[in-house]
């Protein structure tokens, strides 16, 4: 793996691309000092230039360096959960420049655990910029399969399944602490780490992404479902549904995953699990709702973007 990340980190310094394993999901990285090597990125993805970007760095220092009026609360947290699955929006410094923050004059950051990911960014010793490596508005990769079957990049690192399998948290400290994107890391467990409340998203808060009501969306259209309504809606469609459930597969219908229980192990499997359903090409993907309680948020939010109505 040595010499393959020296390989990936050269890309990045010649203005190329290179997907990289991260332990949410994979990453599409261009070096965030060339704008030259962004627009190749939105370029690559498919994605509006005015969207912000996350911007990846080996260690809490190097991050806040793209930063300036660094809160108390922004060091706790880095103390707290970095390296690992936590995005963290702050007052940009000169160094996160327009073509990463689309405009805005807030930057995010973020510092990996994945030891592929440190390894590349200790390697280049830089910021890299790195959405997640699909085409925009579409499902996550979460192996390396999954990227070099959607996008045309220069590099990729393969780093096994993702651990965590959906995107990183992202709170918003410009004003307060808010949570703009939930993840594994709790909105709880950033609340207790601070002793504060932690605000929702609200039309003040910065643009991204991951807010729009149709995102990491399947091309089959997909429904979500209560439990005691699944029955009926296969029955409804019979062959033509293609289902994501608790339950074990029922006879009527070819494409099913069951997934489990526990909600950190049900994150690891969606994205290849709906990637599978979608590949199926049936008329529907039926989703089995999962409970509403708290620790099924961060899967609810994107099974609820997943399945949004086709605008
Ligand atoms: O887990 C993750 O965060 C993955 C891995 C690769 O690190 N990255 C990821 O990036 O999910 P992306 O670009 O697909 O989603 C990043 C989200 C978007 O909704 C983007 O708009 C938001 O972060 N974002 C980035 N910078 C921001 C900023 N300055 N203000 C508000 N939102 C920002
Ligand atoms: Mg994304």
């Amino acid at each position: 793996m040595n010499s393959e990340v020296r390989r990936a980190a050269e890309v990045l310094r010649a203005g190329g691309l290179v997907a990289f394993p991260t332990e949410t999901v994979y990453g599409l990285g261009a070096d965030a000092s060339s704008a030259e090597a962004v627009a190749r990125l939105y370029a690559a993805k498919g994605r509006p230039a005015d969207h912000p970007v996350i911007v990846h760095f080996a260690t809490a220092d190097a991050a806040f360096s793209f930063a300036r009026d660094i809160p108390a609360n922004a060091r706790q947290l880095a103390e707290r959960f970095w390296p690992g699955p936590l995005t963290m929006v702050l007052q940009r410094s000169a160094k996160a420049k327009d073509f990463v923050t689309g405009g805005q004059d807030s930057v995010g950051v973020r510092v990996p655990s994945h030891p592929v990911a440190q390894a590349l960014l200790r390697e280049f010793d830089g910021g890299v910029a790195a959405p997640s490596a699909n085409r925009f508005g579409s499902v996550s990769a979460t192996t390396a399969a999954h990227v070099l079957g959607e996008l045309d990049v220069e590099y990729v690192l393969d780093g096994g399944p993702a651990e965590v399998g959906i995107e990183s948290t992202i709170v918003d400290l410009t004003s307060g602490v808010a949570l703009l994107r939930p993840g594994r890391i709790s909105r709880e467990e950033i609340e207790k780490a601070l002793g504060v409340d932690v605000k929702s998203a609200d039309a003040a808060s910065p643009r991204h992404s991951g807010g729009l009501e149709r995102h990491y969306a399947p091309k089959t259209p997909a429904l979500l479902v209560a439990p005691h309504q699944l029955d009926a809606e296969i029955a409804k469609r019979g062959a033509d549904a293609a289902v994501l459930a608790f339950s074990k597969p029922d006879e009527r219908v070819d494409y099913w995953v069951r997934m489990p229980k526990d909600p950190n192990a049900y994150a690891q499997k969606l994205y290849a699990a709906l990637r599978e359903l979608d590949a199926a090409g049936r008329g529907t993907i039926l989703i089995e709702s999962p409970p509403g309680t708290a620790e099924w948020t961060a899967v609810r939010d994107r099974l609820s973007r997943a399945a949004s109505p086709v605008p």
